[in-house]
């Protein structure tokens, strides 16, 4: 949550910073800030709301100077407004700071503070920050932010510019930060897209590391002053990549990218009828594992335990990350954790992480984002290689993630010496020519969408693997359409939900063919006997259920181990042309952010 970027060098800074957090604006959308180092003095612009409130103001063109910082909020502390928008300026003015994060002590700084005499001006927590930093400046801006940072308890990725020097201090620990090598310039920001139009020559900062940035050089030492030698690392992604290429919004190209994307994560992956993936531990070994995951992400977690337990035969539990980290595990040395994450940066998910390794487990991140903090710190990996996910609902990656997790079902079956299932591995890889052709209804699905947009509340039923693809199909609906809308398990709706069912209630049932499609059935019939309106989402040669539902969406066939992720698209569509036919910012919806780094 919030973006960062900071630039230092002989540009036109404004459009660099603007530019800059347009792409990052993903991370908080609302109010926005900028600070730059003009003939001496911090001229600091700040506006409430999206960011184009600020680009558009006439004062952020005429700024001018060679080095600034600038941050787009997700209030954590303090109401979106004016005053609480980033960067903070100490008392004096001439210390400017943007913070993403949470300072979990900054009641007792503040106090502490105020009675020092300090003139505290917003309700936020990062505002401390610039006040600790002028407490402690002798002359010294990395000095005095590393005698701020010892102080501190709580996560942080931090930047601080002071008007007597050239340079910008940057420091991390649990949200995060990395630094961009120009010729003569260089750049900080929260995420790589933020710079990748400037430079593709990134140094990723870790935790408790902290930076002093020049125009020309940077050195990078722990809290304590140890020096540190870091890797740059070349970042393979275009900034086509990063653009909508003509689609109303990032989320419709990212759903409709997702058989190319699909194919990104299979390739090379399924050679000469084996699984192919570099795994530094032996998966044999492993007698359970324990997946941790949030959100979307947690969803694909709950279908790879159908996966793992019925293909490889593992003993598999899916946790809430947020809640593992805190509910004393029963893990050790042979069991495998599992971190989902497409951002590979969610605060709870890393947090779960360590937890997990500190109790022996190996670990195995299923990540989207190269070099992000979690694919650093898990013990092996599986990339998905879809490309950067901009659209805060995710889509593409929650399609790789099930792929990427097949993958890992059918490898460690194949390495504990059992065969693998040829078709099942020809289908998985035949699987974007059947997203293709669920795509292509999309325009049928958008005219069911229509009926509903003015809904108030959705239930979406499904069993077995899609259970979870109830689940995921009712979060895509209410985090951008903001429709309630809830999933379950089928068979469960007789034990409460159904006495919601009324001539109001449209329930989606994901009813595609396999061993329970009888029950689902009989599902749909009690439904539908409670006046309830049925969309069913059924396989193409599905007959039987055209005289119980109301809608049909039908799905080209797979096998039932395909079935997640062919049958997750149309759900996509359907909660994508319901939040756009209501107006909505589809890629910006209220409240939420695309990486979420505070717990
Ligand atoms: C919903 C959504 C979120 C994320 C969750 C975890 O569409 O995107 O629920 O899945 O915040 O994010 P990652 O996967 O980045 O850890």
């Amino acid at each position: 949550m919030c973006g960062i970027i900071g630039y230092i060098g002989q540009k036109k800074i404004s459009p660099i910073l603007i530019d800059g957090l347009r792409k990052l604006e993903y991370r908080g959308y609302d109010s926005a800030g900028i600070c730059v180092l003009s003939q001496g003095e911090l001229k600091t612009i700040k506006r409430m709301g999206k960011l184009e409130e600020l680009a558009a103001s006439p004062e952020v063109a005429k700024l001018d100077g060679a080095i600034g910082i600038a941050h787009t909020r997700w209030a954590t502390h303090g109401e979106p407004s004016e005053k609480n928008a980033h960067p903070h300026l100490d008392c004096q003015g001439n210390i400017a700071i943007v913070h993403n994060g949470i300072i979990e002590n900054y009641q007792v700084l503040r106090d502490l503070l105020l009675k020092e005499g300090h003139k505290i001006s917003s309700e936020t927590d990062s505002e401390v920050l610039a006040h600790l930093v002028e407490k402690f400046y002798q002359g010294d801006l990395l000095q005095a932010v590393k005698e701020t940072l010892l102080l501190v308890r709580g996560a942080y990725g931090l930047a601080a510019i002071h008007k007597n020097h050239e340079q910008i201090i940057v420091a991390r620990k649990g949200s995060p930060l990395v630094l961009g090598l120009g010729e003569n310039e260089m750049f900080i920001a929260s995420d790589v897209p933020a710079i990748l139009e400037h430079t593709k020559k990134v140094v990723y900062l870790n935790d408790d590391e902290i930076a002093i940035v020049g125009q020309t050089d940077y050195q990078i030492t722990n809290l304590e002053g140890k020096e540190i030698d870091k890797k740059v690392e070349e970042i393979k992604w275009t900034v086509e990549q990063m653009e909508k290429k003509g689609y109303k919004h990032f989320m419709l190209k990212e759903i409709f990218e997702q058989s190319e994307a699909i194919a990104n994560t299979l390739r090379g992956r399924i050679k000469d009828g084996q699984v192919k993936l570099s795994i530094d531990f032996d998966v044999k070994k492993i007698k359970r594992i324990i997946i941790t995951a949030c959100g979307t992400s947690w969803h694909s977690g709950l279908i790879a335990k159908y996966l793992l337990e019925s293909i490889a035969e593992v003993s598999t539990e899916v946790d809430y990350a947020s809640e593992f980290r805190y509910r004393s595990p029963m893990v050790g040395y042979s069991d495998m954790a599992i971190v989902i994450s497409q951002s590979g940066e969610t605060a709870d998910t890393l947090a779960a992480l360590r937890e997990a390794k500190e109790r022996g487990a190996k670990s195995l991140g299923i990540i989207n984002v190269v070099g992000s903090t979690i694919s650093r710190e898990v013990d092996s990996g599986i990339y998905l290689h879809v490309g950067p996910e901009i659209g805060v609902a995710s889509t593409k990656a929650f399609t790789s993630q099930v792929v990427a997790l097949l993958l890992l079902t059918l490898y460690i079956r194949q390495q504990k010496g059992m065969s693998l299932d040829k078709d099942l591995l020809r289908d998985l890889s035949d699987i974007p020519e059947k997203i293709d052709q669920a795509l292509h209804r999309a325009e049928e699905i958008k005219k069911i969408a229509e009926q509903f947009k003015d809904s108030k509340n959705f239930l979406y039923l499904g069993r077995g693997l899609n259970f979870p693809v109830a689940l995921e199909g009712a979060l895509k609906l209410k985090e951008i359409s903001y429709i309630h809308a809830e999933g379950y398990p089928a068979a469960e709706i007789k034990h409460g939900p159904i006495a919601l069912i009324d001539q109001n209630m449209p329930v989606v049932f994901i009813a595609t063919k396999n061993n329970l499609s009888e029950k689902i059935i009989s599902n749909m019939q009690e439904v539908k006997a409670r006046r309830g309106i049925v969309i069913a989402l059924v396989s193409d040669s599905e007959e039987k259920v055209e005289q119980i539902a109301d809608y049909i969406i039908k799905v080209p066939e797979t096998k039932d181990e395909l079935s997640p992720i062919v049958n997750s698209i149309p759900l996509q569509l359907l909660a994508y042309y319901i939040a756009d036919l209501k107006g909505l910012d589809v890629d910006k919806p209220r409240n939420l952010a695309k990486s979420v780094t505070v717990e």
